[in-house]
């Protein structure tokens, strides 16, 4: 009798003891990692856009008044911005006057004019201009217009690039401009970060006949209201390169060129279409999809020196930004992105980058942390693994656009996919620290803002053994 207890407690040690075991001691395999296919089903509806009088495609009023106003970073870390805007009467006046309140503008920079002609399309005059000497994490207004209409807007600085800063930055893709791209923003807008991530397809201009580029500029005055006030960063996607050599178009990303240049140069980049930027506690690469990624090509040896340039103690957040994804459990654009995984995957790997952002695909799906970088072709073993040094891989192409919804996934779903969902909405990170960011993916839920998946990160730099698949909820319906 009195032994009983005894007889029962040791049970409950050994038990104790296996169960630790069982969940410390096997590692990656210690907690199981959950799949989720959402069951949220969205009402079918046409995914035409806008139509050309719609209000959000509106001229702003008066003479020749500058309109598509935006902005994104003017040098890497944000103590310059570049303002571009479009006047379409004349060419009116490239200044630009600012200053840190908006009756007080009293710093001025001198922008430049473009113009590009798309088979029987010309556009307007395009201005660009530097706002330079600025200090990091500060308001400042600036105006353009002089001698025509002149305009006022608004915007704060990126914290300087260090540990401490929060940063909220704000992840949106393949936009385009129907009525859910139209909910996508004004979900975003209702809670702001301090810029936005774009993983590419801005327009879709080029669905049209002849890429009708009136479609540019109507996405440039639709996407004006979030734009103008903070710094989007760009990546290119397949719906910027408008190649149409059936009517004599054979440059590559001419009007994405000509209307969204990114601060390339400052990263020693030589193309617009890779560089990186770093705001506040991060380091975010942009890859072109689109440009020549093979070994040696000028992209992949600027990939690699920046790698190089990295300071996790700085910067401890690395993110890479590229229009296709390499995980990708949807059968819309299924293993396109294998060609750039195979070229970078090690690369990122290697340098724990903590997340690697992607579109392309119109639907949301987020992945736990795996890894391929195995392959050995004379072995032919190619299967990816959990991989707590990986990138988790976000898919957020989903911003609304006139193609429609992926919605054919494939079956089963893989073990790396955490949670996918095909249909439309936004994304934040928000940075908390040098260690863990918060992020939330909102749905599109028939007009309403959902939020639909969220989970923590931790740094893979600071904490590179910790299992983040732990934090993992996601409330799907
Ligand atoms: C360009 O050509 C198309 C097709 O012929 C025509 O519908 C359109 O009006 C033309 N646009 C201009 C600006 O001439
Ligand atoms: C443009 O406007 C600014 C501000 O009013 C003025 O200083 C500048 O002289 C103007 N430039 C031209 C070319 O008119
Ligand atoms: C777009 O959304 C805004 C709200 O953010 C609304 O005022 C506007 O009427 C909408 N326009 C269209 C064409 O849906
Ligand atoms: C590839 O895998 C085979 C079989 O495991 C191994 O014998 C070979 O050394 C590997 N090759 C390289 C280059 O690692
Ligand atoms: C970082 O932020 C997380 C989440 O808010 C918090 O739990 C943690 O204590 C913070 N770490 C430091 C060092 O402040
Ligand atoms: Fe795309």
């Amino acid at each position: 009798m009195e032994r009983k207890p005894a007889a029962a407690a040791a049970l409950v040690v050994v038990v104790v003891v296996v169960l630790a075991a069982a969940l410390f001691s096997v590692g990656e395999a210690a907690h199981p990692r959950r799949c989720v296919t959402s069951t949220y089903r969205r009402k079918h509806q046409a995914s035409d856009d806008m139509p050309m009088d719609a209000d959000v495609f509106a001229v702003p009023p008066g003479r020749n008044a500058p309109q598509q106003v935006h902005i994104t970073l003017g040098d890497q870390t944000g103590t310059a911005m570049l303002v571009s805007w479009v006047t379409v009467e004349a060419e009116g006046n490239s200044t630009v006057l600012y200053g840190r309140a908006a009756d007080r503008l009293d710093l001025a920079a001198e922008g430049t004019t473009t113009r590009y002609t798309f088979y029987n399309y010309t556009s307007g005059f395009i201005h660009h201009c530097t706002l330079t000497g600025l200090d990091h994490g500060t308001r400042y207004y600036y105006a353009m217009g002089f001698g025509d209409t002149v305009r006022t807007f608004w915007f704060t600085t990126p914290p300087p690039p260090g540990p401490g800063a929060p940063l909220r930055l704000g992840l949106i893709g393949d936009l385009g401009q129907t009525p859910d791209s139209n909910s996508t923003l004004t979900h975003y807008e209702q809670h702001p970060g301090d810029a936005v991530l774009f993983v590419g397809d801005l327009s879709y201009a080029d669905k049209h006949p002849l890429h009708d580029n009136n479609r540019w500029d109507t996405w440039g005055r639709f996407s004006e209201r979030s734009v103008a006030y903070q710094p989007w960063i760009w990546t290119a996607g397949n719906h910027e390169i408008d190649y149409a050599p059936e009517i004599g178009e054979t440059v590559a990303f001419k009007p994405f060129s000509h209307r969204y240049p990114t601060p390339y140069r400052a990263s020693d980049s030589s193309e617009p279409y890779w560089y990186s930027v770093k705001m506040g506690p991060a380091h975010i690469i942009v890859l072109s999809s689109y440009s020549a990624f093979g070994k040696y090509t000028p992209q992949w040896k600027w990939l690699e020196q920046e790698l190089k340039r990295v300071d996790r103690e700085t910067t401890p957040w690395l993110f890479i930004s590229a229009h296709v994804p390499w995980y990708n459990s949807n059968n819309f654009h299924f293993m396109e992105g294998e060609p750039t995984r195979v070229q970078f995957e090690q690369m990122a790997v290697d340098a724990r980058v903590d997340i690697v952002f992607a579109g392309h695909v119109h639907a949301y799906e987020r992945s736990h942390r795996y890894s391929n970088i195995k392959y050995n072709i004379t072995d032919g073993k190619c299967t990816p693994v959990a991989d707590r040094r990986a990138p988790v891989y976000i898919v957020i192409g989903d911003g609304g656009n006139i193609e429609g919804l992926a919605d054919e996934l494939t079956w089963p779903q893989p073990a790396y996919s955490a949670f996918r969902e095909y249909s439309y909405g936004h994304a934040v990170l928000d940075i908390k620290n040098h260690t863990h960011a918060h992020y939330a993916w909102y749905r599109n839920h028939d007009g309403n803002k959902v939020t639909a998946d969220t989970t923590w990160f931790t740094n893979r730099y600071h904490m590179p053994n910790h299992d983040d698949s732990v934090y993992s909820n996601t409330a799907y319906v």
